[in-house]
């Protein structure tokens, strides 16, 4: 009923709509309707004023999980849609659900807003309204390392979808930061579980800075982050950009299933902003100074100091 007042008055959101014409056209009383408009005001800014009506004040970050749904045209990520106005971390909010056995795989959890939004290698992520937070539950059937390869095959995915809304091109970080000019748009927080011959289950969080404003953004000195609104200069709308990032995982989740990694490390050669160039990578105690030489197959990345060459699975790249 809630997405149902929230798709009318998304629809007329240049008028007020009166709480008797929400009634008659729902089929419920005007309390009714004033109640679920008091629950929507938690996580959508709506305008209340009597003698006139309702009214949608910010409609670019509105999300309708059965609208979306419906227009969805994928086959396996979105099958389900969950959306919650506020959580603490949707990977936690999977998991938790998961193990309730309340959700099945193609399953995507969407949040508002975090309050204690999960980053990688333990790093918080800020996680304000106006950006995407969302977790999907996929149960591949591939082993434990192939299925680690999703994270480079999701940063692709992410960046082709993002490339859409911008004019720079959308660069990655390996293994999967998405990156538009030298600052960080969105990241990929992939949490897995099960033998090494068998994933059980992969949780990928995905955060997205769509209508972020750069007060909302970590502190500049910490880490450079940048939202879509700041390099576009524009506001974009949340539900367009979810449907264009869903619609790209699952073509990309499709096509590694069927095809491989080939293809897909060549996309993300191709937007890997540091590769061939000379970086710094934090391994373990020990700071690793030389070329990005490649980046292979199996997803490691290989780095050339001019008398050993190295092969690192996991770490933090940064340019020199
Ligand atoms: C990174 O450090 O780059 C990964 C960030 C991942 C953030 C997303 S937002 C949705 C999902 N829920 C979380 O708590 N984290 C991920």
């Amino acid at each position: 009923m809630r997405e149902r007042i929230l798709q009318e008055l998304y629809k007329r959101r240049d008028e007020f709509v009166s709480g008797t014409e929400l009634a008659d056209l729902l089929g419920i009383s005007r309390v009714a309707v004033w109640k679920h408009i008091e629950a929507l005001k938690q996580g959508y800014e709506i305008l209340a004023i009597s003698g006139k009506g309702y009214k949608i004040k910010d409609c670019y970050n509105i999300i309708m999980p059965l609208k979306l749904k419906d227009e969805l045209k994928t086959k396996c990520i979105g099958k389900d849609i969950l959306y919650y106005q506020e959580t603490a971390s949707t990977n936690e909010l999977a998991r938790k659900l998961l193990a309730e056995g309340k959700i099945n795989t193609g399953t995507v959890i969407i949040a508002g807003r975090q309050t204690a939004g999960k980053g990688r290698r333990g790093r918080s992520w800020n996680s304000p309204h106006g950006g995407v937070w969302m977790s999907l539950l996929l149960r591949p059937c591939l082993d434990l390392q192939a299925t680690a390869l999703l994270s480079l095959v999701f940063a692709v995915a992410v960046a082709s979808a993002l490339d859409k809304f911008l004019d720079s091109s959308v660069q990655i970080k390996w293994p999967n930061d998405i990156y538009v000019n030298q600052k960080k748009l969105a990241g990929i927080l992939l949490e897995l579980s099960g033998e090494l011959d068998r994933a059980d289950y992969l949780i990928a969080g995905i955060g997205i800075n769509v209508n972020v404003e750069s007060t909302d953004l970590p502190d500049p000195a910490e880490k450079a982050a940048t939202s879509i609104m700041i390099e576009a200069r524009s506001n974009f709308n949340l539900s367009v950009v979810l449907q264009e990032v869903l619609q790209s995982l699952d073509s990309y989740y499709d096509k590694y299933i069927h095809q491989g990694f080939d293809e897909i490390l060549e996309e993300f050669k191709d937007r890997c902003f540091h590769l061939g160039k000379e970086i710094s990578i934090q391994a373990g105690e020990k700071v690793i100074r030389g070329i990005n030489s490649d980046i292979d197959i199996n997803g490691s990345l290989w780095i050339d100091t001019g008398r050993e060459k190295f092969k690192l699975n996991t770490g933090d790249v940064a340019l020199i």
